[in-house]
C-alpha cells in the first residue's frame, strides 16, 4: 500500500472524483472528512471503492461511549478501511469503540496538529489508546519516534502536518514526507499541498518518489 493518504478536503463530489481517478497511481487510501462527507458521503465512498481504493473516514468521533460504538458499527457497514476517534473521549469510549467485532481500523487523534502541546500529553493519549485496543494514533510528525518507542512498532502512527515545502497555513507542527516516513510513520496524510496545487498529480508523484523504498 502506498504510504500517502490523500485528504479529500473538497466540497464538490466531481472534484473529489477527479482527484481519486487522477491520483490513483500514487494514492491507495483516500481520507473523507466532514467537509465532503456531509455533501456526498455515500457517493464518494462508493466511487473510491469502485476504483479499488480504500476509505479512511475521518469524522473524529467524540461522544458518549454507546454513541461512538454505534457510529463505529455504522462505519463498518459502509465498508471503510479506517476511522478516527478523539482519544480525549476517554477510556470507556475508546474501549467500547474498539470492542466492535470485525470493525474498521480505529486511529485515535492524540492532539490536533494545529494545536500546540507537549510530548508528554501526546504520549499519555497514545498509551491510553493502545491500552484500550485502538490500532494506532494520528499524531504530529514530531512525536512519531517517541510513540513508536513507547507503544511498540506494531502500534500504527499516521501523521498529518506534512509539508513538502515551507507553507504558511494553520498547521503548526509540520515535517517533510521523508522525515515522517524515515522516523517510522505508517502513513502520512496530505491535503492542501496536493489538492490546492496547480498540478496535483505532479505533487503526488514527487511525494511518492521521495518516500519510495524508505
Ligand atoms: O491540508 P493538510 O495537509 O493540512 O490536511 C491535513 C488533514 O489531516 C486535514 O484533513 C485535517 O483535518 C487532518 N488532521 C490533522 N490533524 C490531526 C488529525 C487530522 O491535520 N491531528
Amino acid at each position: 500500500m502506498n504510504k500517502t493518504i490523500l485528504a479529500l478536503d473538497v466540497y464538490d463530489l466531481k472534484k473529489a472524483e477527479k482527484l481519486v481517478k487522477d491520483l490513483s497511481e500514487y494514492i491507495d487510501i483516500f481520507k473523507v472528512g466532514p467537509i465532503l462527507f456531509l455533501q456526498s458521503g455515500k457517493e464518494i465512498i462508493k466511487i473510491i471503492k469502485e476504483c479499488g481504493k480504500e476509505v479512511f473516514l475521518d469524522l473524529k468521533f467524540h461522544d458518549i461511549p454507546a454513541t461512538v460504538q454505534r457510529a463505529v458499527e455504522s462505519a463498518k457497514d459502509l465498508g471503510v478501511y479506517s476511522l478516527t476517534v478523539h482519544s480525549c473521549g476517554g477510556r470507556e469510549m475508546l474501549e467500547l469503540a474498539a470492542s466492535v467485532k470485525d470493525r474498521p481500523k480505529i486511529w485515535a487523534v492524540t492532539v490536533l496538529t494545529s494545536q500546540l502541546t507537549t510530548p508528554k500529553e501526546v504520549l499519555q493519549r497514545a498509551e491510553l489508546s493502545k491500552a484500550c485496543g485502538v490500532d494506532g494514533v494520528i499524531s504530529s510528525p514530531l512525536e512519531i519516534e517517541i510513540i513508536k518507542k513507547t507503544c511498540g512498532s506494531s502500534f500504527e502512527v499516521i501523521t498529518p502536518g506534512i509539508r513538502p515545502l515551507k507553507a504558511d497555513d494553520d498547521q503548526k507542527r509540520v515535517a517533510t514526507p521523508e522525515f515522517a516516513i524515515k522516523t517510522g510513520a505508517n502513513y502520512i496524510v496530505v491535503g492542501r499541498p496536493i489538492i490546492e496545487a496547480k498540478d496535483p498529480k505532479e505533487v503526488a508523484k514527487n511525494i511518492y518518489e521521495s518516500i519510495k523504498g524508505l
